[in-house]
């Protein structure tokens, strides 16, 4: 069978993958971590998410123990022995330390894990999602740095699972100051007219990279783009609203709270057909 796996530079299979229990990311979420798609062999955005990787250990404050080159060539490594045509990688990095929560002195556990992917079907993007309104917030930055991708997903969690709840697919996650951030693990656009617009880094987002390709691709289109703070009747009013992230991609939006949106979008469905192309053109062979 083949390693899927490697922890810390050793390539191992998922069964037999293991680290210790007194891992700070098990035991306070003290850890960030990383989502990339393989698609026909080629990986898409590595060093993109490789640079978000590190910049979340920076805001977290801890340091990675080998370089940016050596953790892509790890992937790499890792991508070559799973040997997945199409596949999903997870990198965890988390602190190993003692059971105290201050770490003068810790060790780096690196996990990259490589899944067959699960390909979202075309039906559901046909379908289109729902978004319900919740009252849970997203987390203020001024608590946790919200552009650090860490292993403490649990307001994202509570927020699907209230969306859940009301019967919504998932939620419009509106930041304390009543700005739209984005939804549990995706990030928001509307268009309105010839703007497409998001929510700005300062709304306490998650700064995506499909979020990033998605905006190129709206000045390829010769669009206007906009990232700014907006409040929930900006996206009511919109034309068309879809979601971004590296497993959705593009996403199309059918309802948010009371508001129905027909569906397949002009410009979305555009935007979803020059992300096809822009992949193959940001996706390196490993
Ligand atoms: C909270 C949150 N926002 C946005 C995104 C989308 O980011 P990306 O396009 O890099 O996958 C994710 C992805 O997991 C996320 O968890």
């Amino acid at each position: 069978m083949n390693k899927t796996v490697m922890i810390n530079g050793v390539l191992t299979s998922l069964e037999e993958a293991k680290i210790s229990v007194m891992d700070h990311g098990m035991l306070y979420g003290n850890g960030i971590f990383e989502g990339i798609r393989i698609y026909n062999s080629k990986i898409f955005k590595l060093k993109e998410h490789i640079d978000r990787l590190y910049t979340s250990a920076e805001l977290l404050g801890f340091e990675i123990d080998i370089s940016k080159e050596q953790f892509i060539e790890d992937v790499i490594k890792t991508a070559k022995s799973a040997n997945y045509k199409d596949a999903y990688i997870r990198i965890t990095v988390s602190v190993q330390s003692y059971i105290d929560l201050s770490t003068p002195e810790y060790s780096i556990n690196r996990v990259i894990i490589l899944l067959d992917d699960d390909i979202i079907p075309e039906e559901k993007y046909a379908k289109g999602m729902s978004l319900v309104k919740i009252d849970r917030r997203r987390m203020p930055t001024v608590a946790i740095p919200m552009r650090a991708k860490t292993l403490n997903y649990l307001n994202s969690i509570l927020a699907l699972k209230d969306a859940h709840a009301k019967g919504g697919d998932d939620c419009v996650m509106l930041n304390t100051d009543n700005f739209v951030a984005e939804t549990s693990a995706s990030n928001i656009f509307y268009i309105k007219g010839n703007t497409l617009v998001t929510p700005h880094p300062d709304a306490g987002i998650l700064v995506g990279i499909t979020r990033n390709a998605v905006l190129d691709i709206g000045v390829m289109l010769g669009m206007e783009t906009k990232e700014e703070l907006f409040g929930i009747e900006d996206l009511l009013n919109a034309d068309e609203v879809f979601l971004t992230g590296t497993a959705y991609e593009i996403m199309p939006i059918r309802q948010v709270y009371d508001q129905q949106f027909s569906i397949p979008g002009t410009k979305t469905s555009l935007i979803r057909k020059m992300f096809q192309e822009y992949i193959i053109e940001h996706a390196i062979t490993f």
